[in-house]
């Protein structure tokens, strides 16, 4: 069975065997969530994310994690919001799940996502928790063994109180 928590707190803090990044396409770093993991797992990560060659949004690409207490980070390009009649669902979907699969290949058993495209990217929250979640089910609802716990990680109250309603007394 996987446990799938809501937490509030700073993703770079994470002592779990995968964190994920919303990144831009061009996987050098930016602000935001992506500034932080950068800047926490220090100059190795950006040598090693110009070497993948950049990423297509909803696809995923996997780094060490370096000076991070993580040992591998995720990054994955999320859909900018433009009204939502651009794929953007089906394309935030894909992060997660993407995601999931390279976590899955490098058998990380803890793997914590933040609340992609939310920030910077404009997604709707309340929208792209819904997604988020029924993407992270689906993928755990079709390989129960694969992880132990994903956590979806809010930076901000009103995100967690939405992933608090969401994870509550759900295991799958
Ligand atoms: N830990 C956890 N969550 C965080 C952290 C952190 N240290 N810092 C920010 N967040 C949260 C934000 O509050 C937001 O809820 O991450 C979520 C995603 O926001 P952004 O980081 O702005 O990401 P996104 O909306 O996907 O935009 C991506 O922003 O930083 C640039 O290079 C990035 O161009 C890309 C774009």
């Amino acid at each position: 069975m996987t446990k799938l928590i809501a937490l509030q707190t700073d993703i770079t803090s994470l002592k779990v065997d995968a964190i994920v990044n919303a990144a831009n396409r061009t996987l050098l770093g930016g602000g935001g969530v992506d500034g932080a993991i950068h800047r926490a797992a220090g100059l190795r990560l950006l040598e090693a994310c110009r070497a993948l060659g950049g990423c297509e949004t909803g696809e995923a690409k996997i780094t060490p994690g370096f000076h991070l207490p993580t040992k591998w980070v995720i990054h994955t390009p999320g859909p900018v919001w433009r009204g939502g009649t651009h794929g953007e669902e089906k394309l935030l979907a894909a992060c997660y799940t993407n995601s999931l699969k390279l976590a899955r290949e490098k058998g990380a058993k803890t793997v914590a996502f933040p609340c992609i495209s939310t920030g910077v990217y404009g997604y709707p929250r309340a929208q792209a928790a819904q997604t988020a979640f029924a993407a992270v089910r689906h993928f755990v609802g079709a390989h129960p063994n694969a992880f132990d716990i994903i956590y979806f990680v809010c930076f901000l109250p009103e995100d967690f109180t939405l992933y608090q309603k969401l994870t509550e007394d759900k295991t799958c």
